[in-house]
């Protein structure tokens, strides 16, 4: 059931909602997450249960502030406090040492607990609503089945999770690719995952070097190689490839679809083209939504060419090779 953000009436419901263990569908700048109460083992097993999540893949914990984030954390390390200075509310997630005795299913059982606080005024306005309420933080991984596209709009989450969810619309969620996640818990931070806010960015707060996930550093549990994945087979391919391969293709109706920055539409016919915008935040913007919209046209394949090699491009760049790893 859909219920209008701009709405206070709707979000008090969503929050008595979340206050009493239901799940609640909510927008946030990256993506829309599926929420529960973090202090409710019961109600976060709800997510994992409506997702089809594996249960070892721990959920992150949106909080209103850097004070509810401490009632989840042992401690928040220098650098995590740096980080949390530096990019709260926004499209940030560190990942620190959890306190005993709460977050339990959310953390998969783990020691470690990923905590972030979002930059939506409707997050921060449920967020609010359900302090209010007695619930210090909302455990919300994105709101889409597993190993599926995340959803970035409301729409999208119907289409995922169905019509019977409470879903607070807010438009089209601005940044369009997940948070970035620090491991803060160990001597040297991690990132786990790629976002729209870059690495340098990201070490420049902290005052230290970030390690990248590697062979030599541990992989976040629940990043997985293939996600991201619609229907269709994505295929990432270099420009003169890409371009080589449409000039052989000539007009054989394959179900293609190309998703191209250099290359004009109308090289070949019969192939759906979308053009990938010049600048990586608007193409963060529009992948998940440009994903979806070409498994709706039907077709069987997706070439998308090889994003830019800068920095800024590396939330982009993460999404779609797990895309492409199916
Ligand atoms: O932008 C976002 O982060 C969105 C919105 C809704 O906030 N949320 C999101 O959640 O992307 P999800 O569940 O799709 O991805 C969370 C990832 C997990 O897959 C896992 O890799 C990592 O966060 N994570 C969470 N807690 C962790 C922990 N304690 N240790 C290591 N990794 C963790
Ligand atoms: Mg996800």
């Amino acid at each position: 059931m859909l219920l209008d953000g701009r709405d206070p009436a709707a979000i008090a419901r969503a929050a008595e909602a979340i206050a009493a263990g239901e799940l609640v569908a909510f927008p946030t700048e990256t993506v829309y997450g599926l929420g529960a109460r973090a202090d409710h083992d019961d109600a976060v097993a709800k997510i994992f249960a409506l997702k089809g999540r594996p249960q070892d893949h721990p959920l992150i914990v949106h909080v209103a502030d850097r004070a509810h984030a401490e009632r989840f954390a042992a401690a928040l390390p220098p650098v995590a406090e740096r980080l949390i200075d530096a990019f709260w509310p926004g499209p940030l997630t560190v990942i620190v040492l959890r306190a005993a005795g709460i977050g339990d299913a959310a953390a998969a059982h783990q020691a470690t607990i990923g905590l972030r606080c979002p930059a939506h005024p409707i997050a921060h306005a449920l967020l609010a609503e359900a302090g209010e309420r007695g619930v210090p933080g909302i455990a919300a991984p994105s709101a889409n089945r597993f190993g599926r596209v995340s959803a970035t709009t409301a729409a999208h989450v119907v289409e995922e999770l169905g019509d019977e969810l409470l879903v607070i619309d807010g438009g089209a969620a601005r940044i369009g690719i997940e948070s970035a996640i620090v491991d803060c818990s160990t001597g040297s931070p991690v990132l786990l995952r790629p976002g729209i806010l870059t690495r340098d960015r990201i070490e420049t707060a902290a005052g230290a070097a970030v390690r990248q996930p590697g062979p030599a550093a541990p992989r976040a549990p629940g990043t997985l190689a293939a996600h991201y994945a619609p229907k269709a087979k994505v295929r990432i391919m270099a420009t003169p490839i890409l371009k080589a391969a449409l000039d052989v293709l000539g007009s054989d109706p394959l179900k293609l679809a190309v998703y191209s920055r250099s290359i004009p539409s109308g090289v070949a016919t019969g192939v759906v083209h979308r053009r990938m915008p010049a600048r990586p935040e608007q193409a963060a913007h529009e992948l998940f939504a440009v994903l979806r919209e070409l498994d709706r046209e039907g077709v069987h394949l997706i070439w998308v060419e090889e994003p830019p090699p800068g920095p800024e491009w590396d939330g982009v760049r993460d999404r779609l090779d797990r895309a492409a790893a199916t």
